[in-house]
């Protein structure tokens, strides 16, 4: 009989990766993925520490989730991800619903951990029955709550099972995991362990089999994904340019992308796949969190503005019509109005398509949370509005100077409003436009005659449709 699984996905895209081979993992298990928790016979909340908010929605996930057990439900409970990394027996002890505890790099134990658990579960329902027979009031028996958070890596994605849920057109894979870089603010570094890189022929495999299925757009994903250093069969090692362009001779395969990079990992393979594989979409994530020097310093992200300022420079040079997207944090401690006015001053000069912009939240255990400074959460709610709004006028600008132009866009998925469908320009801009079914999965051209804040929308082209989409190319 086919049970039923029910994950909830909080954090980064690595996340939504994870999860997806955690599903694979469990299928052979006879688990299949429910729509409800409610019908669920297990639970996993994928979790993320990244900040204070982000980590408490757990507890009040888990809060909720509490009631499917004391209403008699005999569901098992799993925490994954970052949070039951950083928090592993706290979380036990604070969260008494919870079965499982394991961290990112135990998934392809999976199946080990849930079997421990349901043994345990039958050991005690048969101590129950035995003492019902015998007469006696069964004695509370505490269920075994395991907690694996084990680091080595590697074996990790030696041993995940071969994926096998369609993930539609566009898909994520994990190339790297891990950092080595611990800016003083960040979590990553202790929830995911050290960076580590995976083999070559591993990604390879991995990127044909999911083209097989139907994908058609490629999003490399790791924490330093530019840090990329693939060991082939050789004994050769690929940096992510190499990576990109061995993947780029994968037939079907129409679309890269990656992200997060570190400004302080760019290669001359990288910079020269902006300009020279027509597969890279001209599109960057490239953090670089604060405008001043002080505080960059303070953040211990070992670059100057000013080198951050050369590698955009770098890149548009390969690439002019390169759209670059960013995060961004306000309010570390010591942030002074102007440290923050060197901030907006830096987004003005780089100009963003896109970015992400978060205040400042202390993480335990890391460096930042002690220094003494910090700034008061009014200033960094001010600060934060003021970014924004210089952000949003910028991505409605990006947007609007691709008005009147022909993109090729992947249509991704089914919109919302009836005969509408969902995709990204090679500018990871989302696009709305009305098109029939058929051509969820396929790459067309798109004349843009709208453009808003967060979307753009046009008219399929429909007269060329039988050949070969335009792919974007340097201007
Ligand atoms: N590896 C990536 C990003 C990892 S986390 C990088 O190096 O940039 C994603 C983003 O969350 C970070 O870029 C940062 O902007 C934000 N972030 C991380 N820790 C934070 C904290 N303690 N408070 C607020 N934002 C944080
Ligand atoms: Fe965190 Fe810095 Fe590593 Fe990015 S580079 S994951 S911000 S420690
Ligand atoms: Fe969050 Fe972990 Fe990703 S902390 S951002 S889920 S790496």
């Amino acid at each position: 009989m086919s049970k039923k699984l029910f994950i909830k996905t909080y954090g980064c895209q690595m996340n939504v990766y994870d999860s997806q081979r955690m599903i694979d993992t469990l299928k052979p298990l006879g688990y299949e993925l429910g729509e409800t928790p409610e019908e669920a016979d297990f639970i996993i909340l994928n979790t993320c520490h990244i900040r204070e908010k982000a980590a408490e929605k757990v507890y009040t996930e888990l809060g909720r989730l509490k009631k499917l057990k004391q209403d008699g439900g005999d569901v098992i409970i799993g925490v994954a991800g970052c949070v039951a990394q950083a928090e592993g027996q706290e979380m036990v002890r604070r969260a008494p619903a919870v079965d499982l505890v394991f961290g990112p790099q135990t998934y392809h134990r999976l199946p080990e951990l849930l079997r421990q658990v349901e043994q345990d579960r039958a050991e005690r329902d048969r101590l129950q029955v035995a003492a019902a027979e015998a007469g006696h009031k069964p004695a509370k028996r505490k269920p075994l709550r395991l907690v694996d958070t084990d680091f080595p890596v590697e074996q990790k994605f030696d041993e995940l099972v071969a994926e096998t849920e369609s993930q539609g057109p566009a898909a994520f894979l994990t190339v790297q995991e891990g950092c080595d870089k611990f800016c003083s603010f960040c979590v990553v570094p202790y929830t995911r362990g050290a960076e580590f890189s995976r083999p070559v022929a591993q990604v390879l495999d991995e990127a044909k089999r999911l083209v097989d299925q139907g994908v058609c757009e490629l999003t490399l994903l790791g924490q330093n994904v530019n840090a990329y250093h693939g060991e082939t069969a050789f004994g050769q090692t690929w940096g992510l340019g190499q990576l990109i362009n061995g993947l780029a001779e994968i037939d079907g395969l129409e679309r890269i992308r990656f992200t997060t990079s570190h400004p302080n990992d760019m290669t001359d393979d990288l910079y020269e796949a902006f300009r020279d594989q027509p597969k890279l979409m001209p599109y960057f994530h490239l953090p670089v969190q604060a405008g001043s020097d002080k505080i960059l310093a303070a953040m211990n992200r070992k670059h100057t503005r000013q080198q951050y300022l050369d590698v955009i420079a770098r890149l548009r040079d390969m690439r002019p019509d390169l759209a670059l997207s960013g995060d961004f944090i306000v309010g570390f401690p010591g942030e002074t109005d102007q440290d923050f006015a060197e901030t907006l001053n830096i987004v003005t000069q780089v100009s963003y398509a896109a970015a992400y912009s978060f205040k400042y939240s202390p993480r335990p255990g890391t460096p930042a949370a002690d220094i003494a400074a910090q700034v008061p959460e009014e200033v960094k709610s001010q600060r934060l509005a003021m970014l924004q709004e210089l952000l949003n006028a910028q991505q409605e600008a990006f947007n609007h100077a691709t008005k009147g132009r022909r993109l090729s866009v992947l249509m991704e998925r089914a919109g919302r409003v009836e005969g509408q469908l969902v995709g990204r320009s090679p500018y990871m801009q989302a696009v709305h436009v009305e098109a029939p079914q058929r051509l969820i999965g396929k790459i067309v051209d798109i004349d843009v005659t709208y453009a808003g804040a967060n979307s753009i929308s046009g008219t399929v082209v429909t007269h060329d449709l039988s050949h070969t989409p335009t792919q974007t190319q340097a201007a």
